[in-house]
């Protein structure tokens, strides 16, 4: 249902230019997950990153592992991450999460970072999943949520953000069962695990002036079937709100500002 949405080069290079990046805390929360049941360094050999995308969540993990795979169904994605990659103990490779590329209990860790609400039928995954994880092995899901500016006064930022939120209900009829999951915080999903917990405390920030917010925004996979479809761009308006804000508010419009997001996690235990 959502192998092509990130097909284009031009949305995997906007991808690797905007996406924010994870927090440390994360990475922190998932090793502590894994820890109260494996042990090192067994625990740290072998990690796969699903829907990967250009490398962003890899990246988190990749200080922490021996090896870790990271998988995309998008060619251009993973050549973006292959152009990218900073790191001898990560490598690439396109496939779906209906085939993880491991032996069976052979993994200590799948994570997917603002990936895994793509992945439909959610029970083909989870077979996949219990299929190459070792026994005590762990599923973390995480993602961030919708942005917001963090920067002004509260009357500055709550006007800029409803720009934002106007912005985001116009694209209404081009969202999917994935978009509500990610606007929800993916509290919709419990884990196939006895042993499954939740963690929704956590942020993550980007400075960003108003080019890269839009381009942020302008890389929604429903933004761009939006435009595709009604052949005009709402983000044209947000930008040209957004600009006269701040010039009411004598503040330069090429000025840059910090853009937050909520991070959640869901993590379960094989
Ligand atoms: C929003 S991006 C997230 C990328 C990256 N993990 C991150 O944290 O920024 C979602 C990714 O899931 C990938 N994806 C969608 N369907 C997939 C599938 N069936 N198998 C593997 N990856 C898939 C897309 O190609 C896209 O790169």
């Amino acid at each position: 249902m959502y192998e092509t949405l990130y097909a284009d080069k031009d949305v995997a290079k906007a991808y690797h230019t905007f996406r924010p990046t994870y927090p440390e805390s994360l990475a922190k929360e998932i090793l502590q997950f894994i820890d109260e049941k494996l042990e090192k360094p067994f625990s740290r050999k072998l990690a796969i990153d699903v829907g990967c995308g250009s490398g962003q969540s890899t990246k988190l993990m990749a200080n922490h592992f021996d090896r870790i795979i990271g998988l995309d169904i998008s060619e251009a994605q993973i050549f973006e991450a292959k152009r990218n990659n900073e790191h001898d103990n990560v490598e690439f490779t396109v496939g779906s999460f209906e085939k993880l590329p491991a032996e069976d209990n052979s993994v200590s860790l799948i994570f997917a970072g603002t990936a895994f609400h793509f992945f439909e039928p959610f029970e083909n995954f989870y077979k996949e999943v219990k299929r190459v994880l070792v026994p005590g092995g762990c599923l973390a899901v995480f993602s961030y949520a919708l942005p917001f500016v963090a920067e002004f006064d509260d009357h500055v930022n709550s006007k800029l953000n409803d720009f934002r939120l106007t912005f985001f209900n116009e694209l209404d009829d081009f969202k999917t069962p994935a978009t509500h999951h990610v606007a929800n915080h993916y509290k919709d999903f419990e884990l196939p695990f006895n042993n499954f917990t939740r963690i929704n405390s956590m942020k993550t920030n980007k400075s960003m002036n108003l080019d890269d917010y839009a381009g942020y925004l302008g890389s929604w996979s429903f933004y761009r079937n939006y435009v595709a479809n009604r052949k005009t761009d709402p983000l044209k308006l947000f930008r040209s709100r957004f600009e006269e804000t701040l010039q009411e508010e004598n503040i330069p419009t090429n000025v840059t500002f910090t853009v937050e997001w909520p991070v959640f996690l869901l993590c379960g235990r094989n």
